[in-house]
């Protein structure tokens, strides 16, 4: 399972990087005015972090709302470096920008899906990845993670390429489902990719474990 981290926070995705663990990110309009940064310098600076892995894979959203506009745009973001993959949202616009780049050899992520028909519509756009959002479903009354499995199953019966990237990621527990899913890619908050180091009895077996140590080397 590859693990993106889903913020525009340089320091974050730095630090992510220091684990070794972090094989992508995903920014989208919210994410990048909340970190308060430039939109093109921070995708250039993302895409060319030092520590980043081979395959490092940047998705930048388009912000038009026309296939011609979210194209041009597409185009330009991608030019940033070759690690950046365009987002465009699911839309028909969107879509039809999707076909397009990824004719290009654009590599694309179709955001904002809700329905598996959206998620067969992407992959028959020719989408490099998929994200489905399931803490949006989940806060709606909807089973988010239900949409994996129907997803990932639809793929398999087609041989759909389309990487399916859980977005929308509430905790840790929507991590273990997106494997047990079979999910290619979780996109997740730093803070929930620190949560899922945690367990108590990894702290308290390390505790011990040291005092063992200690008093055995008196
Ligand atoms: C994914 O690419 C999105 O940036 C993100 O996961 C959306 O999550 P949210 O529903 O917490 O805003």
């Amino acid at each position: 399972m590859k693990i993106f981290l889903d913020t525009a926070v340089i320091d974050e995705i730095k630090k992510g990087l220091e684990t070794g663990l972090i094989d992508g990110v995903t920014t989208n309009p919210t994410l990048v005015s909340q970190a308060k940064v430039d939109f093109k310098a921070a995708i250039a600076q993302i895409a060319s972090l030092a520590n980043a892995p081979a395959e490092w894979a940047v998705s930048a959203e388009v912000t038009a709302l026309d296939c011609a506009g979210m194209i041009n745009e597409g185009i330009e973001l991608a030019a940033i470096a070759p690690s950046v993959v365009i987002k465009v949202p699911l839309t028909v616009e969107g879509l039809k920008a999707c076909k397009a780049l990824s004719g290009k050899k654009i590599k694309t992520n179709a955001t904002l899906v809700f329905s598996p028909n959206q998620a067969i519509l992407a992959a028959k756009a020719g989408a490099t990845y998929v994200s489905p959002f399931v803490g949006r479903l989940d806060d709606v009354g909807q089973n988010g993670m239900q949409l994996i499995s129907d997803i990932k199953a639809i793929y398999d019966n087609y041989g759909y390429s389309t990487k399916i990237i859980v977005a929308s990621i509430r905790s840790p527990q929507h991590v273990v489902q997106s494997g047990l899913a079979g999910a290619h890619v979780v996109t997740i908050p730093p803070k929930i990719f620190s949560q899922m180091f945690s367990h108590p009895l990894t702290d308290i077996g390390v505790k011990k474990f040291m005092e063992d140590w200690a008093a055995f080397k008196k």
